[in-house]
């Protein structure tokens, strides 16, 4: 099997034991999950070496909704528009990260 060059994480707010209560579910109340369809056909159209996973909560809720690329290990935060998602996957395929929106 060929591994993915890139792996994309996003947010889902799922805890251990199911609650989201507090700051948890930040990353999914404010639509997190519409964005993977967006994210999927974009790693095909630009035909990117990529895999995106939907991941429980990343414990930096206030930054949500988060999206974390690895191997560059650059975590995004405030994704909550496909203009800010192509900035991303620009950088990635620019090889950069896109400073603007990092958290860490
Ligand atoms: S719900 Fe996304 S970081 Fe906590």
């Amino acid at each position: 099997m060929d591994k993915p060059e890139h792996h994309i994480f996003v947010c889902a707010s799922f805890r251990a034991g199911g609650e989201t209560k507090g700051k948890g579910g930040v990353c999914q109340k404010k639509g997190s999950m519409n964005f993977l369809p967006y994210i999927e056909n974009e790693i095909l159209d630009r035909g990117m070496n990529a895999q995106i996973t939907s991941t429980g909560c990343m414990k930096v809720c206030d930054h949500g909704p988060v999206m974390v690329v690895y191997p560059q290990g650059f975590w995004y935060g405030e994704i909550d528009s496909e203009d800010k998602i192509d900035a991303i996957l620009d950088a990635i395929e620019d090889g950069k990260a896109a400073k603007e929106f990092l958290i860490a």
